[in-house]
């Protein structure tokens, strides 16, 4: 299967190389050009036992590549994880801006029915999934 997991933080990496291990092809995007260069060589930007040997494995099978989000040409596939960052707010509540940036890119740059997968954490009663239903079905 091919999956794009969207945000290259510590749950998209762990992600990504998780599920090109399993064999999946992945494709890693972020809007941080330092990093996704960094983890294009196979250097991760953050310490988890084994993660570096998985990515390096995964590029290594060319089952795992990874693109700033402006330069992504290729096709998103069946699947997109968004991973990217949810900072609680001054309220206490979670800033969603970073998922609702990838729930648009996503519309804009994926197939028709794509399955969207939604690993970003939220407090519960935030209607995350109402928001991002919302998006998907009207722009
Ligand atoms: N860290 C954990 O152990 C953990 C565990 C479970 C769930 N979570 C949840 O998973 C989510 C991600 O956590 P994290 O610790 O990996 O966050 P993080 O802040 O380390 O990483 C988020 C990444 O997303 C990127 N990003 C931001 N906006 C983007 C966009 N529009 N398009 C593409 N990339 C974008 C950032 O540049 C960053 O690299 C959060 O909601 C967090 O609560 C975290």
């Amino acid at each position: 299967m091919k999956i794009t997991v969207v945000g290259m933080g510590y749950v998209g990496i762990v992600a990504a190389a998780g599920l090109a291990a399993g064999g999946h092809e992945v494709l890693g995007v972020d809007i941080d050009r330092v990093r996704i260069e960094a983890l294009d060589k196979g250097r991760v930007p953050l310490y988890e036992p084994g993660l570096e040997a998985r990515v390096a494995e995964g590029l290594a099978r060319g089952l795992l590549c990874f693109r700033h989000r402006d330069d992504v040409v290729e096709d998103l596939g069946e699947a997109a994880l968004i991973a990217t960052g949810t900072p609680p707010t001054h309220g206490g509540a979670a800033d969603l801006n970073q998922v609702m940036a990838a729930v648009s890119w996503i519309k804009a740059a994926g197939r028709p029915g794509l399955v969207v997968v939604m690993k970003s954490t939220v407090p519960p009663g935030t209607r995350l999934c109402t928001k991002t239903r919302k998006v998907i079905r009207t722009g």
